[in-house]
């Protein structure tokens, strides 16, 4: 039997022993120097015409961050005649490859001869518009899409591999998930630190917008609607159903089920919320995925949200404080109240879910000064 004296020294190290072990266990909870210098793989998880292609360029035009809109466009171009359930697979495994940088994903998709003006949307990833992807323009330059195409699409397809890996921030812009499940792999796989941002925004919002250009969602609607690749119109909102049913489907698994392994892995946020309060809204997506607001990037969201951006017609770039209320409220005064009525009975519990309340009347959707966006409670997650 080991018998303990415990004079006067060895208490105190004891004590200092304590002391040092607490001191190291603070640290690492209050060191978010270690975080923010790790790789972080960031899906902007969202569906069409729900500004995702404006969050999307708040993080291709970061430093830091190496950003790609939609690659999975590839997968659904070439396997158009499947469903959106049986392509999820190989659209998550674009998506994990494209996380690591191993380009040679898109060896299925695309013809052997190709360079990088070959990637769906290359030219709004500011990383392939900069240097060392294109030396014309600085690194922490503000890029846009049309100077960039004239003179960064030739290069080598090969490069866009080199120049992810120098990047420490790794985000996709995807519209092609309906099940959060299916990511679960990816929040599960030690060789990523993946996270998500679910962009939602007001059904009616979306359909008066994909209305616009009806006929360029109508490939894409018969994958959602499984019709073996016949195009469809979709004139009875069975995809906006569908998009709905999804949005709900991943907010409830995050919120009310969600594994611990989606703990700080998983952020809602709406586009009502992006216009009304801009610079707010993007410093909280910028914390969740360990990015610091420069100077710069602070001016450029500046302009971009009060219009002050010439020459850019982006829909999504010409918000200002003053007409931001309209722009997300135009559905009110373009959609037939009969039309507002239908997508409001597909998408109930999704509107009720996240927030957006349903008129009853023609005079009541055109009352612009009835607000049918409630404000944003910030719902506590548990955890299984
Ligand atoms: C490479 O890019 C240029 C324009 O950016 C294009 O004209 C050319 O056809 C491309 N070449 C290949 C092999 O894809
Ligand atoms: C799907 O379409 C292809 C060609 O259009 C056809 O050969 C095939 O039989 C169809 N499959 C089903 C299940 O209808
Ligand atoms: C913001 O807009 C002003 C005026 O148009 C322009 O001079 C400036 O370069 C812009 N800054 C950024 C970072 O976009
Ligand atoms: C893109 O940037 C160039 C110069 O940086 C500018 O001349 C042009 O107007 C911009 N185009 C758009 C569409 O913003
Ligand atoms: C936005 O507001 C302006 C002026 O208040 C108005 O002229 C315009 O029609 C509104 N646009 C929409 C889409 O509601």
């Amino acid at each position: 039997m080991v018998r303990l004296r415990f004079n006067g020294s060895l208490a105190m190290g004891l004590l200092l022993l304590q002391t040092v072990l607490l001191l190291i266990l603070y640290c690492k909870h209050n060191k978010p120097v270690a975080r923010t210098e790790a790789k972080v793989h960031l899906l902007i998880l969202s569906s069409w015409r729900s500004g995702s292609s404006f969050v999307g360029q708040i993080f291709s035009q970061h430093p830091k961050v190496f950003y790609l809109m939609e690659p999975a466009w590839h997968v659904w171009v070439s396997m158009f005649q499947n469903s959106a359930k049986v392509l999820h697979m190989a659209v998550r495994d674009l998506v994990r490859s494209v996380f690591l940088c191993d380009m040679s994903v898109f060896d299925a998709y695309m013809p052997k001869q190709r360079n990088v003006s070959t990637l769906f949307q290359w030219a709004t990833s500011r990383a392939l518009c900069t240097d060392p992807a294109c030396k014309i323009f600085e690194r922490d330059h503000i890029t846009n899409e049309s100077s960039c195409k004239t003179v960064c699409g030739k290069y080598p397809f090969d490069n866009i591999e080199q120049v992810c890996s120098m990047y420490s921030h790794v985000v996709i812009k995807e519209v092609r998930f309906f099940d959060l499940k299916v990511l679960y792999p990816l929040l599960n796989d030690p060789s990523l630190n993946f996270k998500v941002i679910h962009l939602v925004r007001d059904p009616r919002a979306v359909a008066k917008s994909r209305e616009q250009s009806r006929k360029a969602f109508m490939r894409d609607n018969g994958i959602v609607l499984n019709t073996n690749g016949t195009k469809v119109d979709d004139i009875k909102y069975e995809v906006i159903q569908e998009i709905c049913r999804s949005h709900v489907q991943i907010y409830e698994t995050a919120t009310y089920k969600a594994p611990s392994f989606l703990k700080d892995r998983y952020m809602l946020v709406r586009y009502e919320d992006v216009v009304q309060e801009p610079l707010k809204e993007i410093m909280q997506m910028y914390e969740f995925a360990h990015l610091q607001l420069t100077p710069k990037l602070k001016k450029w969201i500046h302009n971009i949200t009060h219009g002050q951006s010439p020459g850019n017609r982006k829909e999504a770039f010409v918000i200002t404080s003053r007409n931001a209320a309209n722009v997300s409220q135009a559905w009110r005064n373009i959609l037939s109240f009969e039309k507002v009525k239908k997508i409001q009975n597909v998408c109930k519990g999704a509107m009720k879910m996240l927030g957006y309340l349903p008129v009853d009347s023609m005079s009541e959707q055109e009352d612009l000064s009835i607000d049918v966006v409630l404000p944003r409670k910030r719902s506590q997650f548990s955890w299984l």
